[in-house]
C-alpha cells in the first residue's frame, strides 16, 4: 500500500434550515412523492435564505474545520472551492471567502469541475502540498443549486439542493493516514448533456436568455444517468487499483449523491455492501460539489469515519467530470 503525502484533517459542513419537500413539488410541478422516492430516493432538499450566500455556507463550514484542526484563519494557505454557482462570476468564490474568513495570507482560486469539484481539489490540493508550497489548504465543495434551477422544469427541479462542506489538507505525518490515491477525468464532448446554455461569455444575459430560460440548468436525465453509472465505476477501480486496496477492504463508501439507483450501482460494482456506503441524498437531494464534503463530515461526527477508516469517495458531473480518491482516515 501507498505511504501517503498528504492527511486530511477536520470536516465541517453547512446546510440551510428551509426544507423543499417532495410534497412540496407536488404543488408546483406535475410530479408526486412516489415518482420521486421511486427514481431517485430524494425525499427533501434544503434550499438557502438570500443571507445564505455561497461564501456565508462556504465560511460556516470551514471554521467548523479550522477548529478541528486548531488553526487559524491566518494559517491558511490556500483556498479551493469546487462550486458551479458562484456568488459572483468574477471574482472567483474562493476569494469571496477568503475576505469572510480573514484568511489574509491565502491564494484562492475556484475549480470549475461540477459534481467533481470537491474531489479535484483534493487532488490539486494534494499536489500543492506535496510540492512544499504550501502546508494548509482548505477544500471547500459548496452549491446554491436552488439559484439556477428552473422551477418549472419536474425534470430537473426536484433533484437539486444548496449547502456546503470544508476539509482541511496538510502534509502527512502519522504513518500510513492520509490520502493513498486520487483519480481525476473528463469527457467535454458529452457537456451538453448537462450544462447552463445562457449565462456566460458565449450567450451573456438578454432578454432572449430570460425568455427561453437557458440561464437554467439543462440536463438529459436518462444519458446523464448512463454515463455517471459507468464513469463512478471507473472511477472507483482506478483509485482502489492506485491505492493497492480492494472494495472489500473498504469501510466506509461515500459516493456523489445524486441519485440512489446509480449509488446502488456504483457500490455493487466496487464489491462494497450497502451498509458501508454512505447515503444521504433522501435529506439533501444533490448538492453538486457540497454533496462529498457534506457527506463526510456527517460521518466523522457520527463516528461512522474514525481514525484508521479506509475511505473512498467518487464522484461525477456536469462535463462530463468524475473522480475519485481513497483515504486512510
Ligand atoms: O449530479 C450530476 C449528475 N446527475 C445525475 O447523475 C442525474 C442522473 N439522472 C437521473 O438521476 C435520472 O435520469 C432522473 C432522476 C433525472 C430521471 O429518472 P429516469 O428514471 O431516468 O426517468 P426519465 O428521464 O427516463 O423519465 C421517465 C418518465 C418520463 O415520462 P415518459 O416519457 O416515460 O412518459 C418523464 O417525462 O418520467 C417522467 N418524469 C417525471 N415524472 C414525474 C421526469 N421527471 C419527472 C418528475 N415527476 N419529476
Amino acid at each position: 500500500m501507498k505511504r501517503p503525502i498528504v492527511q486530511l484533517v477536520g470536516t465541517g459542513r453547512y446546510t440551510p434550515s428551509k426544507i423543499l419537500s417532495n410534497q412540496d413539488l407536488e404543488r408546483m410541478v406535475e410530479t408526486s412523492d412516489e415518482w420521486i422516492r421511486e427514481r431517485t430516493g430524494i425525499r427533501e432538499r434544503r434550499i438557502s435564505e438570500s443571507h445564505e450566500t455561497l461564501a456565508y455556507m462556504s465560511k460556516v463550514a470551514c471554521e467548523q474545520v479550522l477548529e478541528v484542526a486548531g488553526l487559524t484563519p491566518q494559517d491558511v494557505d490556500a483556498i479551493l472551492v469546487g462550486t458551479a454557482t458562484p456568488d459572483r462570476l468574477l471574482p472567483a468564490a474562493a476569494c469571496d471567502l477568503q475576505a469572510e474568513l480573514g484568511a489574509k495570507n491565502a491564494a484562492a482560486f475556484d475549480l470549475g469541475a461540477a459534481c467533481s469539484g470537491f474531489l479535484y481539489g483534493l487532488s490539486i490540493a494534494e499536489g500543492l502540498v506535496a510540492s512544499g508550497s504550501v502546508q494548509n489548504a482548505l477544500v471547500v465543495g459548496a452549491e446554491r443549486l436552488s439559484r439556477i434551477t428552473d422551477y418549472t422544469d419536474r425534470a430537473t427541479c426536484v433533484l437539486f439542493g444548496d449547502g456546503a462542506g470544508a476539509t482541511l489538507v496538510q502534509p502527512a505525518v502519522d504513518g500510513d493516514r492520509g490520502i493513498l490515491s486520487t483519480y481525476i477525468k473528463s469527457d467535454g464532448t458529452l457537456a451538453e448533456l448537462l450544462y447552463r446554455p445562457g449565462g456566460g461569455a458565449l450567450c451573456p444575459p438578454s432578454e432572449q436568455l430570460l425568455n427561453d430560460r437557458s440561464y437554467f440548468i439543462k440536463m438529459a436525465g436518462r444519458e446523464v444517468f448512463r454515463s455517471a453509472v459507468r464513469s463512478m465505476a471507473d472511477a472507483c477501480d482506478q483509485a482502489l487499483q492506485q491505492a493497492g486496496v480492494s472494495g472489500e477492504q473498504v469501510d466506509v463508501l461515500i459516493p456523489h449523491q445524486a441519485n440512489i439507483r446509480i449509488i446502488e450501482a456504483t457500490a455493487k460494482h466496487a464489491g462494497i455492501p450497502m451498509d458501508k456506503v454512505y447515503v444521504n441524498v433522501d435529506r439533501f437531494g444533490n448538492t453538486s460539489a457540497a454533496s462529498i464534503p457534506i457527506a463526510l463530515d456527517e460521518c466523522v461526527r457520527a463516528g461512522t469515519i474514525r481514525s484508521g477508516s479506509l475511505v473512498l469517495l467518487v464522484a461525477f458531473g456536469a462535463g462530463f467530470t468524475w473522480a475519485s480518491v481513497v483515504v486512510r482516515w
